[in-house]
């Protein structure tokens, strides 16, 4: 079976083919950085707009590095959130179309399942139960996985997700967009420990996240004094010290608490190699293991989407027709997939 997956919730869009047989067979990104830069942030209206322009492309290129035609093409699987409105619609009535001019499934995918279940895509799978933390620009959760389909939320952000944190601390330094990467790579050349941050709720005895705090912060340090660059390369240090600290205290927490020794990273700040290096170190003195998506897997991207909707196939779930109607969901709770 071959799924096509349609990725649109945010400023990438995303299309791949996943063959149950015999894997990821096409897969295309084209990312929206460079357009959403001049503004500091993604506008929304834009990101629509860029999403039309590329899906057909996109899913030219896949077929043709698939050697595929449409086809080919068995089931349609799509964002349907969480996310921007109006890039969820574009990918949700693109999809939609083509299934039903092709006479395919379309099932509605869940954004964070779909980075969720990534690290699966990859040659060595951790086998279930696992415990999956999240950590992407909207989001911060650790979960339980019992089986595709099966999430138990343990324990979120209570307010700032951690990229949202490192985007907005990277504003206030003058890193622009997208802040995390430009954060990460200005704290390789800084000393962590010359400010001192704060690591919020390590040891609130719970695993609940905040990181809200940190962004002020570091705004009340960057209005005290002129920063030089290397002020603000020592500044970014400490702070992705502190952020990567709180993760990998509660993340090796939750992998205790539920006696699990495999813990899969997924979603953007997964990316960040003081992250990896931390929760790599945590989890071989606890025995246990980390599992990564590929690098180009940890950013949005189809080939999570095609991949979840083909496993939400396979365990017999009947996609529902829409029959032209569908609806998007902005807000979605993971728990709350049914
Ligand atoms: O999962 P993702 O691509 O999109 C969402 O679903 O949100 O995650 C994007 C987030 C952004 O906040 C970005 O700044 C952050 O991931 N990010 C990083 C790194 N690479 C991406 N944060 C820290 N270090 C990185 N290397
Ligand atoms: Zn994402």
């Amino acid at each position: 079976m071959r799924v096509l997956g349609i990725e649109s919730s945010c400023d990438e869009t995303g299309v791949a083919l996943y063959d149950t047989e015999r894997g990821l067979v096409g897969h295309a990104v084209h990312t929206q950085v460079a357009m959403h830069e001049a503004y500091g942030g993604v506008v929304p209206e834009l990101a629509s707009r860029d999403h039309i322009r590329r899906l057909i492309p996109l899913l030219q290129r896949v077929l043709d590095e698939a050697h595929c035609s449409r086809q080919d093409i068995d089931a349609i699987a799509y964002t349907a959130g969480p996310g921007l409105a109006g890039a969820l619609l574009v990918g949700a009535s693109f999809a939609e179309a083509l299934a039903l001019a092709l006479d395919v499934p379309a099932l509605p995918v869940h954004h964070l399942e779909g980075h969720l279940l990534s690290p699966l895509l990859g040659d060595e799978a951790p086998a279930f139960p696992f415990i999956a933390l999240l950590v992407s620009g909207g989001h911060t959760q650790l979960m339980r996985v019992a089986r595709v389909g099966d999430y138990q939320l343990l324990g979120e952000s209570l307010d700032d997700a951690a990229g949202e944190a490192f985007d907005k601390t990277a504003k206030l330094l003058g890193l622009g967009y997208p802040g995390g990467p430009a954060l990460a790579a200005l704290a390789a050349s800084g000393r962590p420990g010359r400010y001192k941050l704060p690591r919020p709720m390590i040891n609130s005895g719970d695993l609940s996240f905040s990181f809200s705090g940190l962004k002020t912060a570091v705004l009340t340090l960057a209005r005290a004094q002129e920063l030089t660059g290397a002020d603000k390369a020592d500044l970014a240090a400490e702070f992705q010290e502190a952020v990567t600290e709180v993760l990998a205290v509660k993340a090796v927490a939750a992998c205790r608490r539920q006696r699990l020794s495999s813990l899969v990273v997924a979603g953007g700040v997964g990316a960040n190699r003081r992250l990896r290096q931390r929760l790599d170190q945590a989890m071989t003195q606890l025995g246990g293991r980390v599992f990564y998506p590929a690098l180009e897997l940890c950013t949005d991207n189809g080939a999570m989407i095609a991949f979840c909707g083909a496993q939400r196939l396979l365990q017999g779930e009947v996609p529902v027709s829409a029959q032209g109607a569908f609806a998007v969901r902005p807000r979605w709770p993971l728990d709350q997939l049914s």
